[in-house]
């Protein structure tokens, strides 16, 4: 089988708001393919859906800095603040920008931007909430990914749909391309090139409950991971803290941001017992956390894992008047700021959110961690921030860090513009310094054997058996709330999953054309590994921290532990290692809501 090779100087996996973004930037300057392996609107920033932060202060006074300390903040101090200043200060101008292409915001009645309240977001002065998620009803995601569609489409970038990335050509220290399945035929592609970017989202679906697509399977990373590019901070994954009941579909943090709360069996709101300050806006990680031990001491709805979301106007109303505020809300203004989640919840739940209350428990829902890099995009591979020229990464699979331990809602969004323009522009003047080096011989061969592998296996096991065992163990054992043994007990069971599917598995198509049976059987080695680094990075951090909540060491431990993990792969096994974070600003304290 010999592959098809394209020639680029970038290539760029992935076409959610990172991967465009980079497009629309590095095509200015070099010739550059985008490879995906979904129809490109399709990419999972469509299901972003609360708002963009930027401190534009359309509602009320705001400024970047605040953004900053909030970000911090939520991070639990992790994150390494000279990002974060980048991310915050330049948020303000990539927003205008996304306005000036236009991008449908919600307006104010003086025809700026609309802006609504999400959780941690406050005025530093007073610690009240601050409305700074600029948003497009609740389709903010989606608006995003089609106003960068069309100016990609505009300027002429060139796009490889439905094609799936499965290696990275690497060859010492040097970047040659990647290696693609074009789904429809089963044929393997060669793209040669100078530079390759990683932009192909998170790995929510390691959990059992998630907002994440079925396409969430962490390729990218377990890609890089591969080959020899360690992963950053893995132990911090996001239980954002209402989606669906059982579904895991999300309930976007903006239904709060507009006033609704959150209420146990016993009728109260308890968030207030948790962030008195700031109550049902807390940062996700307290949330979370909380509606999670309100369950477990029985509080749950109807003794049911879930609680209930209230947005119906009579109660968020009620709350506007006790806490002194003098806006009101009505079911036209939900109608009109929420139009998807009432949609969401009258279709798959029959629940009316303007009449009744909405059953919501924490879903799996955003990778802290993933493929360490610079403010530019460019991965660096060890504690030292050693550059490996030509990769780069953005988005939800990098790991810059802005969000250090538990990102700010919005945060995904604005990190995906930011930090995507600028891996785009430090790509192309990469490209343009650099030769396109020899493709070695037999590129695709171990990716290629792989497959043949996998297609041919008659083993008796179904990779959704096996996926299905591997998110009941993640969920029950490296979920909300960690424990050692249990810990422990995952990465063996990880193990022995990780032996079956090595064994063979049972397909039902063993064909070549469109085999998503074929490739969701390879995605299924990507969640594996990335599951076992998760465990083995979270086992390994002896405290308790933003995401990371260990029963067994409730407290954070700066001493020990203020520093980013660095998983490598070596062989069968995984290695750890630490870099420092970057503190700037703002000395490390405790976070109270
Ligand atoms: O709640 C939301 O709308 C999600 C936004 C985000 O993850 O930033």
């Amino acid at each position: 089988m010999n592959p098809t090779v394209h020639t680029y100087d970038a290539v760029i996996v992935g076409a959610g708001g990172a991967g465009l973004t980079a497009a629309l930037y590095a095509s200015r300057n070099v010739r550059v393919a985008v490879i995906s392996k979904l129809y490109p609107t399709r990419s999972h920033t469509g299901a972003a859906q609360g708002g963009i932060g930027a401190a534009l202060g359309n509602v009320s006074e705001d400024r970047w800095e605040w953004h900053a300390y909030d970000t911090v903040k939520g991070s639990d101090y992790l994150a390494d603040q000279d990002a974060v200043d980048v991310l915050c200060q330049e948020a303000v101008d990539t927003v205008i920008e996304l306005e000036h292409m236009g991008l449908p915001f919600d307006r104010l009645p003086n025809g700026r931007i609309s802006q609504r309240r999400f959780g941690g977001h406050t005025n530093n002065e007073t610690g009240r909430p601050v409305e700074r998620a600029c948003h497009a009803a609740d389709r903010t995601g989606h608006m995003i990914l089609q106003t960068l569609y069309q100016q990609c489409l505009k300027h002429n970038v060139t796009f490889f749909d439905e094609y799936h990335v499965v290696d990275l050509i690497r060859v010492g220290d040097t970047i040659r391309g990647v290696v693609a399945v074009n789904v429809a035929t089963g044929e393997f592609h060669i793209f040669h090139s100078k530079a390759v970017m990683f932009a192909t989202g998170g790995w929510g679906r390691c959990w059992e409950v998630t907002s994440n697509a079925h396409s969430l399977t962490g390729d990218g990373a377990a890609i890089c991971l591969r080959r020899g590019v360690p992963l950053q901070d893995m132990e911090f994954f996001q239980f954002h803290p209402t989606g669906i009941f059982k579904l895991g579909i999300l309930i976007t943090e903006g239904v709060r941001g507009e006033g609704g709360v959150l209420i146990n069996n016993e009728g109260e709101r308890f968030m207030e017992k948790y962030a008195p300050h700031i109550k049902d806006l807390a940062s996700r990680d307290v949330v979370s956390r909380a509606i999670f031990l309100e369950v477990q001491a029985g509080r749950g709805i109807n003794g049911r894992r879930y609680v209930h979301l209230d947005v119906r106007p009579e109660t968020v109303n009620r709350y506007f008047e006790k806490e002194g505020e003098s806006r009101r809300i009505d079911a036209a203004y939900i109608e009109s700021k929420l139009p998807d989640i009432a949609d969401f919840t009258r279709t798959y739940l029959g629940v009316d959110p303007v009449k009744e209350p909405m059953p919501v428990q924490p879903t799996a829902h955003y990778a802290m961690g993933g493929i360490p890099t610079d403010v530019d995009g460019r991965v660096v591979v060890d504690p030292q921030r050693t550059v490996l020229p030509g990769l780069y990464a953005a988005g939800e699979v990098a790991c810059v860090s802005v969000h250090g331990a538990n990102r700010l809602g919005t945060n995904s969004l604005t990190d995906l513009v930011v930090f995507g323009r600028r891996s785009g522009v430090n790509m192309a003047d990469f490209c343009q310094q650099s030769d396109l080096l020899p493709l070695p011989d037999g590129a695709a061969d171990e990716v290629i054997a792989e497959f043949e592998r996998l297609r041919a296996g008659r083993g008796d096991i179904s990779p959704y058996s096996l996926r299905e065992q591997m998110q009941t163990l993640m969920t029950a054992k490296v979920g909300v709330f960690r424990v050692e043994e249990p810990m422990r007990e995952a990465i063996a069971e990880l193990r022995a999953l990780r032996d079956q599917y090595r064994a063979g598995l049972e397909l039902d198509d063993q064909g070549r054309v469109f085999n998503t049976d074929l490739m969701e059987a390879w995605e299924l080695g990507c969640l594996l590994e990335l599951a076992e680094v998760t465990a083995t990075s979270a086992v390994a951090r002896q405290e308790s921290r933003g995401a990371h909540a260990r029963e067994d060491f409730p407290k954070r431990n700066d001493e020990e532990w203020l520093k980013h993990t660095l998983c490598y792969k070596e062989g069968d096994d995984y290695r750890l290692d630490y870099k420092p974070v970057v503190i700037g600003r703002y000395e490390p304290k405790e976070r109270v809501y």
